[in-house]
């Protein structure tokens, strides 16, 4: 098992923004998260990757116990997320900006510094890494552009590079197509599944474009009010009378 939580619950104030919920992802699986706007699940992403800390309930990664650990240390272990807003760095390059999220490694120890030659075949490991990386997201003709000169669809990919620098096991992604022409979205998404096929990553993915998420999940769970209220196959989910509830509620109220 990747992931399980359990009872997972989060408060703001009076506001149950993460109610009860209770679910498990096995790995290489590649299921999406939907749910009206508001109904928890940035907040959910929050929690698996300890930005916030729950007020009941656990979460396990890979069999252990994880909830209330420092974000750093549930990174350390192999979650990853993005971020809703790309945070990619505009001043810096596409690649550096893969580059960068693999950092924090030998060289920049103060102990090991000094041994110049460990750390020079470690940078150019990862430099021969990323640019296999850059590659396979069809980045390599961007590679030396600022990351403000790319476009949006350019800039999640980006953004994924930085999560599979990073040697995610586990790719939380908040919205990975937001804002990007559908054919892009659809590249996006193909080389999300991509690297799950080849490189077995499990991906949890929060998306708003239903059409385009159906596609290419084979699970999907929505949250309505900090509740999960369905966890299933996406044919099921426009059958379903509680979702169609939600979203129907969420558009007239
Ligand atoms: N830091 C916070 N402080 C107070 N309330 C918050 C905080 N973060 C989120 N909320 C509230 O919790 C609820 C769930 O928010 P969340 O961002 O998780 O929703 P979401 O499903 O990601 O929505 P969207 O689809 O719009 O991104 C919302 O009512 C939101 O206003
Ligand atoms: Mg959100």
């Amino acid at each position: 098992m990747s992931l399980e939580v359990r009872g997972l619950t989060k408060r703001f104030g009076g506001l149950v923004a993460v109610n009860e919920v209770s679910f498990s992802v096995r790995n290489g699986e590649v299921v999406g998260l939907i749910g009206p706007n508001g109904s928890g699940k940035t907040t959910l992403f929050n929690l698996i990757s300890g930005v916030l800390r729950p007020d009941a309930g656990e979460i396990y990664f890979e069999g252990e116990r994880i909830d209330g650990l420092p974000p750093h240390e549930i990174y350390r272990r192999g979650i990853v997320r993005s971020f809703q807003i790309p945070r990619t760095f505009d001043r810096v390059t596409v690649g550096e900006n893969v580059m960068l999220s693999a950092k924090g490694q030998r060289g920049e120890r103060p102990y090991v510094a000094p041994f110049r030659r460990l750390w020079v075949r470690q940078e150019l490991e990862l430099a021969e890494e990323a640019r296999e990386l850059l590659e396979f997201l069809k980045l390599s003709q961007v590679a030396r552009n600022w990351g403000s000169e790319v476009s949006g669809g350019q800039m999640k990919l980006t953004e994924i590079g930085r999560a599979m620098m990073g040697r995610g096991r586990l790719v939380l992604l908040d919205e990975p197509a937001a804002g990007v022409a559908v054919p892009l979205a659809h590249d996006i998404f193909r080389t999300l599944v991509r690297i799950n096929r080849e490189l077995g990553t499990t991906f949890l993915i929060i998306e708003h474009r239903l059409d385009i998420l159906f596609e290419y999940v084979q699970r999907v769970m929505v949250m309505h009010e900090g509740r999960l209220i369905y966890d299933g196959d996406p044919q099921g989910v426009s059958k379903d009378r509680r979702v169609v509830e939600a979203y129907l509620g969420g558009e007239v109220g």
